[in-house]
């Protein structure tokens, strides 16, 4: 029987803290497809025991044994979920880690995810891209950052210091928790940090559109203009992100890419939620792939869901107010649009033309259908 297996066996039969760390060890030396089947069966009886917050993460463990594999277990999303609301300090937790992994690969190349180390320059300009985003995030949260030293691995170590300086022990977990790559490539990681980000992102910009909404139905342009804005604003500050992922090698995301079929981001509730917040999607796109992997999003918007633009047109507003709002849905629409095109481009890179995604869509083409659909008007 292997350490991890007995090890689990132990806390089932006895309690106590959960080995965390010698299931986590086990998962990152195989990568999640690969873990064996031992280890899962001894977490499958072990969850039968589980409560509270360990019941999710033994399901993100157990996805492809389970077939309940998909973006959000993937991502971890569940164990996530209860922490989005506070977006910068996820956001921060998510890119600092990001920055000290790469971070490690100067002094320990053959680390977790041994395969395809990046080299200096990789890690320079992933370091770099980092620290465009998580800089005015740091400064709002008011956490100093002190490099020792001019530079950019000297700022990124600062960075980490600053977050770690701060983590608690739960955070701590977290990001260890929700860190479960299929493979063992360097750069999954990265991809997954990026990944995790964005949704962080996506979540705010739902609570935004949100509020826009409900600020245009009540007549207040200002709030909704403030909102949009902020929407507009966040969405740039973390677009940096796609300059990282474009430093990932084709050969190591086509290698991990073997594992995650069934895992797409056009699975991401948070995504379709932004869109039909923005604008009520036609229902050819209703009734497209788009949503039938978000069928509880469909539901939302075919029983009422209130959308900036519908509320826009009905609202009663001076021509000055008018203008304000226009101008902020104008603000909002270029930056989704600029990432949709810059998504766009980076998977045709990726993928190739032909390639079809995970998602099971046409791939490239899909995208470049969706990356025509007007968000508002
Ligand atoms: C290597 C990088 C990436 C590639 C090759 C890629 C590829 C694709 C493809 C082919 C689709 C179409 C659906 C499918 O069949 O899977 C898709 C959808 C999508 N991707 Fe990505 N993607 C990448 C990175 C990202 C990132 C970092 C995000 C951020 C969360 C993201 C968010 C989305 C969203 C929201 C959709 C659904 C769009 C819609 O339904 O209109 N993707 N992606």
């Amino acid at each position: 029987m292997s350490a991890e297996v007995a090890a689990v066996r132990t806390w089932a039969a006895g309690g106590g803290e959960f080995p965390y760390a010698t299931v986590l060890s086990a998962y990152r030396r195989w990568g999640k497809a690969l873990v064996p089947s031992g280890l899962l069966d001894a977490l499958s009886e072990a969850r039968r025991r589980a409560g509270g917050d360990l019941r999710p993460f033994l399901d993100v463990l157990l996805d492809k044994r389970d077939g309940t594999y998909d973006y959000r277990s993937y991502l971890a999303l569940p164990l996530l979920a209860p922490h989005l609301a506070e977006s910068d300090v996820v956001i921060a937790l998510l890119v600092a880690d990001l920055v000290r992994f790469e971070l490690a690969a100067d002094d320990d190349p053959a680390g977790p995810l041994p395969v395809m180390p990046p080299d200096d320059v990789l890690v320079e300009k992933r370091l770099r891209h980092g620290l465009r985003v998580i800089r005015p995030v740091l400064d709002r949260l008011d956490r100093p950052v002190r490099p020792a030293e001019p530079g950019v691995r000297a700022e990124a170590r600062a960075v980490w210091a600053a977050v770690e300086a701060r983590m608690s022990g739960e955070q701590r977990l977290l990001l260890r928790c929700t860190m479960l790559p299929v493979d063992i490539v360097h750069d999954e990681y990265l991809f997954i940090r990026v990944l995790q980000t964005f949704e962080t992102a996506f979540a705010g910009l739902v609570r935004d559109l949100d509020s826009a909404a409900t600020a245009l139905s009540g007549q207040s342009a200002t709030r909704a203009e403030d909102a949009l804005r902020h929407a507009a604003a966040s969405l740039r500050e973390v677009s940096p992100l796609w300059s990282i992922l474009a430093t990932m090698r084709v050969g190591a995301f086509r290698r991990f890419r073997q594992w995650t079929e069934g895992a797409s981001a056009i699975q991401s509730r948070h995504y379709k939620l932004m869109e039909s917040l923005a604008r009520r999607p036609d229902e050819a796109r209703l009734g497209s792939a788009a949503y039938d992997h978000v069928p509880e999003i469909r539901t939302l918007v075919r029983t009422g869901l209130p959308s900036v633009d519908a509320a826009f047109r009905a609202a009663t507003l001076a021509p000055g107010e008018r203008a304000g709002v226009a101008g902020a849905m104008a603000e909002f629409a270029a930056a989704v649009d600029t990432w949709r095109r810059t998504h766009h481009r980076l998977a045709t890179r990726m993928l190739g033309a032909q390639t079809g995604g995970t998602g099971y869509t046409g791939g490239v083409s899909y995208l470049a259908g969706a990356r025509e659909i007007p968000v508002f008007g």
